[in-house]
């Protein structure tokens, strides 16, 4: 059974600007459900609803944030939990759903010592003395490629790297069954980000959860994830095996995004994206990646392209023909 599935799920922001509502689309009619066991990769530039949905996963929604429309559904230990139980889901908080917001590496108490963040954090979740949490927390640290000393250190004595992986290592302790991970690796050097990105895969095969990690780096993806989603603009726009999506795309974003990666030998001709993904308070009409796609068509301009199955793929392009095949 699915961990988690959604169902043509609305969130927008609702501010009030000197007595005018203004309606921010970040999450528009996602559908999707997360495998057990997987890592799911979210990708797509800056402000196109990556972190909002995280946020509904996580279900810490607060306003100005609101779902508008649609149904989410956790399923754990056999039981389903609809979404908006907010107490139910807080007694799965961490134990069963661990959330690594984006830059949270940046909110560990500057004045506390690492053994005694993890104190704060554990106490209302294991039942043992000090000293033999301790030896737990030093054995588990250990384990994620941290010496000892780490827990009498300040955040501001570590590294970036060093702290991401205390991060990591407060959200997995108690082994949850879905990992949220909000790009866990942005602001740390290439090196850095992927002894992060073979942690992070490592802790998925021993304790064999399911984690979703949003990421606007697609290279990322490429060395962790399993499947990919692809979002433009607060929709979904292919939902392909991370396989299938570098082999071939089928949404022209998709390759867009794919051509804007530099290749490791530096040799091929970036023909990437150009401009901006639209502002979600007043999105363009039709497809929404009408103005920047090189494929565009007339009623691409007008009409919005459904999420279409192709296989065990889906995508939302009119140009893809309903065998598979790109029509451009
Ligand atoms: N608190 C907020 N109020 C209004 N709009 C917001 C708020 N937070 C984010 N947004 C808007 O929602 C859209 C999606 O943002 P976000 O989910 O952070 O995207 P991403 O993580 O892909 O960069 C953006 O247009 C952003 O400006
Ligand atoms: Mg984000």
């Amino acid at each position: 059974m699915n961990v988690v599935s959604l169902e043509g799920l609305k969130a927008h922001y609702i501010n009030e600007l000197y007595g005018a509502i203004k309606t921010t689309r970040a999450v528009d009619n996602v559908s999707l459900d997360i495998r057990p066991n997987e890592i799911l990769g979210i990708a797509g530039e800056s402000g196109c609803g990556k972190t909002t949905l995280l946020k509904i996963l996580s279900s810490t929604i607060k306003p100005p944030l609101k779902i508008v429309q649609g149904k989410a559904a956790f399923h754990f230990d056999g039981k389903e939990i609809e979404f908006g139980d907010e107490a139910k889901l807080d007694e799965h908080r961490w134990r069963t759903i661990a959330y690594i917001p984006q830059g949270s590496m940046h909110v560990l108490n500057p004045v506390r010592k690492i053994r005694h963040t993890f104190h704060d954090f554990l106490e209302h979740h294991v039942d043992i003395d000090r000293k033999e949490l301790d030896r737990r927390i030093t054995d588990y640290l250990q384990q994620l490629g941290l010496s000892a000393k780490v827990l009498n250190s300040y955040p501001h004595e570590l590294s970036g790297g060093m702290k991401q992986r205390v991060i990591i290592g407060l959200a997995t302790y108690l082994r949850p069954k879905l990992i949220l991970c909000d790009e866990p690796t942005t602001a740390l050097d290439v090196m850095v980000q992927r002894n992060i990105v073979q942690l992070l895969r490592r802790i998925q095969k021993e304790q064999g959860n399911t984690i979703v990690l949003v990421s606007h780096d697609l290279a990322l993806h490429a060395n962790i994830t399993d499947r990919i989603a692809i979002m433009y603009a607060g929709k979904l726009v292919e939902i392909a095996s991370t396989k299938q999506i570098f082999d071939r795309p089928l949404h022209p974003y998709t390759r867009l995004l794919i051509n804007s990666l530099p290749s490791l030998d530096g040799t091929n001709e970036l023909t990437g994206l150009s401009g901006q993904p639209p502002v979600l308070s007043d999105p363009p009409p039709g497809c929404r990646l009408h103005p920047r796609c090189p494929y565009v068509e007339t009623r691409c301009r007008t009409e919005e392209p459904p999420l279409r199955t192709f296989g065990d793929r889906t995508a939302a392009c009119f140009r893809i023909s309903d065998g598979g095949e790109c029509e451009y």
